[in-house]
C-alpha cells in the first residue's frame, strides 16, 4: 500500500507516518504542492497513492481546497468511484462544520488530532481494508491493538450481530407516525408486553416522574408520563435490555454505562425543557444511545475474547477513541434519523457553530454535565475524576464542595455548547443539582 501523508505541521507528520508506516510505504510532504507533485510523479509511473491524510488547515492550498480539486479531477477524468484515491482528512475536534463539508465533498473519513492508532485502524476498516495483516507485520500482539482491529474488520464486513430493538418499539413508532395517537393506542400495544407493562408502572413512580400518589395501572402510569413522555420512556425500557450481559465484568460496565447514558438522557431533557426546547423526549432517547458505540465494542471484545478483561484502563482508551464513528455507523445502520446519527458521531467535539443543531448541543452539554454529577463514563473527563477521586473524596464537607462547585463551573462555563445556547454555568449546574439526586433510582427502574 501507498500512503501520502500532507501535514505543515512537523510533529503531527511524524506521528502520522509513525503509525502509518506498518501498513506500507509512506511519503510525507508539508504542503499541497509539493503533494500534488508527488501524485503527478506516482500516476507517471503507473503507481498511484491507496490513501492520502490530508490536514485540513495548510497555508496555501488548504486540506478542504485539495479534497475539492483531487475529486474534481478525478471526476474529469472519469476515474470510477471504487478506483479513487482514499481520502482522511485529519483535523483538531474544532471544524465539526469543515469535516462535514468535507464528507459532502467525498473524503472517506477522517482522523481528529492526536492522531491515535484505534482511529485509523477504525478509518482503514470503514474504507474497507484488511488491518489484521499489517499489525501481525508490525509484531503489535501484546497489546489490545489486534484485538481491536479484529472487532474493527469483523464489524465492517458484517460479522458482528447488531443490537436489535423488540418489535413494539416499531409499533409504538408507527403509531406515532399516525395522525391522532391516544394514550388508549399506546396502551393495548403495550398491555401485550408484561415486561415493559410493569416497568412502565416503577417508572411512572420512580423519583423522576413521580406524583401526589402511587400508580398501580397500566393506564394510570401511560397518564402520568403522558404520550410522548411514554414513548421515549419505552425506547429507553427496550434500550436497557441491550445493557446486559452474562459476564460478570462487562455486566459492571455495563451497568456504569447504563447510568451514564441514563444520567445523560434525564438532564438533556431537563435542559431541553429549560431551553423551550421542541422535542425533549426526543432528547431523552437521544442521551440513552449517544454511547452505544462502546456498548457493542465492549460487547464485541468480550464475545472475542471470554478470557481477557474488558475493564484493562488500555481498552477502555481505545474504545472511546472509536466510539463515535462507530456508534454513528451503527445508529445509521439501525435506521435511526440523521439527528441521533450525528449525536453519536459528534458529541465529543471541543466547538460548535452557530449552525450546530440544537440538539445536538445539548446532548454535548448534557454528557458533560453527567460527568459533573458523578456520572461519567470515561472520556477525557471521566479520567479526570478518576484522578481526582484518587486523592480525596467527594463528600468532603465545607470549603472543599465550594472549590469543588467553582472549578466545576468553570469547566462549564468554557463549554463552546453553553456559548451557543445561551445558558448561564450557574443555570447548568443547578439543573444537575436539582436532577442528580434522582438518577440513580430512577435508572434502576428501568
Ligand atoms: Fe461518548
Ligand atoms: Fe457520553
Amino acid at each position: 500500500m501507498k500512503i501520502l501523508v500532507v501535514d505543515d505541521e512537523n510533529i503531527s507528520r511524524k506521528i502520522l507516518v509513525s503509525k502509518m508506516k506498518a501498513l506500507g510505504t509512506c511519503v510525507a510532504v508539508d504542503n499541497s504542492k509539493k503533494a500534488l507533485a508527488e501524485m503527478e510523479l506516482a500516476d507517471n509511473k503507473e503507481d498511484p497513492f491507496d490513501i492520502i491524510t490530508l490536514d485540513v488547515s495548510m497555508p496555501g492550498m488548504d486540506g478542504r481546497q485539495m479534497l475539492k480539486h483531487i475529486r474534481t479531477r478525478e471526476i474529469k477524468n472519469k476515474v470510477p468511484k471504487e478506483e479513487r484515491v482514499k481520502i482522511l482528512m485529519v483535523t483538531a475536534r474544532m471544524n465539526m462544520n469543515t469535516i462535514k463539508s468535507c464528507i459532502k465533498m467525498g473524503c472517506n473519513g477522517y482522523l481528529t488530532k492526536p492522531v491515535s492508532r484505534f482511529q485509523l485502524l477504525q478509518n482503514l476498516g470503514k474504507m474497507g481494508f484488511d488491518t489484521k495483516e499489517a499489525l501481525e507485520k508490525e509484531g503489535n500482539g501484546a497489546t489490545h491493538t489486534t484485538a481491536v482491529a479484529d472487532i474493527i474488520n469483523r464489524f465492517y464486513t458484517g460479522k458482528i450481530a447488531l443490537p436489535v430493538f423488540p418489535h413494539i418499539v416499531q409499533e409504538v413508532q408507527d403509531l406515532f407516525s399516525s395522525k391522532d395517537p391516544s394514550i388508549e393506542d399506546l396502551g393495548k400495544i403495550v398491555e401485550k408486553d408484561i415486561v415493559i407493562s410493569s416497568k412502565l408502572i416503577s417508572i411512572a413512580n420512580s423519583p423522576l416522574y413521580k406524583g401526589m400518589d402511587t400508580v398501580s395501572s397500566l393506564n394510570a402510569a401511560l397518564l402520568r408520563l403522558g404520550l410522548k413522555t411514554a414513548r421515549g420512556v419505552i425506547s429507553a425500557v427496550a434500550a436497557r435490555n441491550l445493557f446486559s450481559s452474562a459476564n460478570k465484568i462487562l455486566k459492571k460496565e455495563l451497568d456504569r454505562l447504563w447510568l451514564h447514558s441514563f444520567a445523560t438522557a434525564s438532564l438533556g431533557k431537563q435542559l431541553g425543557e429549560a431551553l423551550g426546547h421542541k422535542k425533549a423526549d426526543n432528547l431523552f432517547l437521544m442521551g440513552i444511545i449517544h454511547d452505544i458505540g462502546k456498548m457493542l465494542l465492549m460487547k464485541a471484545f468480550v464475545d472475542i475474547h471470554p478470557d481477557k478483561s474488558v475493564a484493562d484502563p488500555e481498552l477502555r482508551l481505545a474504545i472511546h477513541e472509536i466510539h463515535t464513528t462507530f456508534g454513528a455507523v451503527l445508529l445509521k445502520k439501525m435506521r435511526f434519523s440523521s439527528p441521533f446519527v450525528q449525536a453519536a458521531e459528534f458529541h465529543h467535539w471541543n466547538t460548535y457553530d452557530k449552525d450546530t443543531d440544537q440538539e445536538l448541543l445539548i446532548l454535548c452539554l448534557a454528557d458533560h454535565l453527567a460527568y459533573e454529577t458523578g456520572y461519567g463514563f470515561l472520556g477525557a473527563e471521566g479520567q479526570r475524576l478518576q484522578e481526582k477521586a484518587g486523592d480525596k473524596p467527594k463528600e468532603d464537607a465545607g470549603e472543599d464542595q465550594e472549590t469543588d462547585r467553582d472549578e466545576a463551573l468553570e469547566r462549564i462555563k468554557n463549554l463552546s455548547a453553553l456559548k451557543l445556547l445561551g445558558m448561564t454555568p450557574e443555570a447548568v449546574y443547578a439543573i444537575g443539582e436539582q436532577i442528580q439526586p434522582m438518577i440513580k433510582e430512577s435508572a434502576g427502574a428501568f
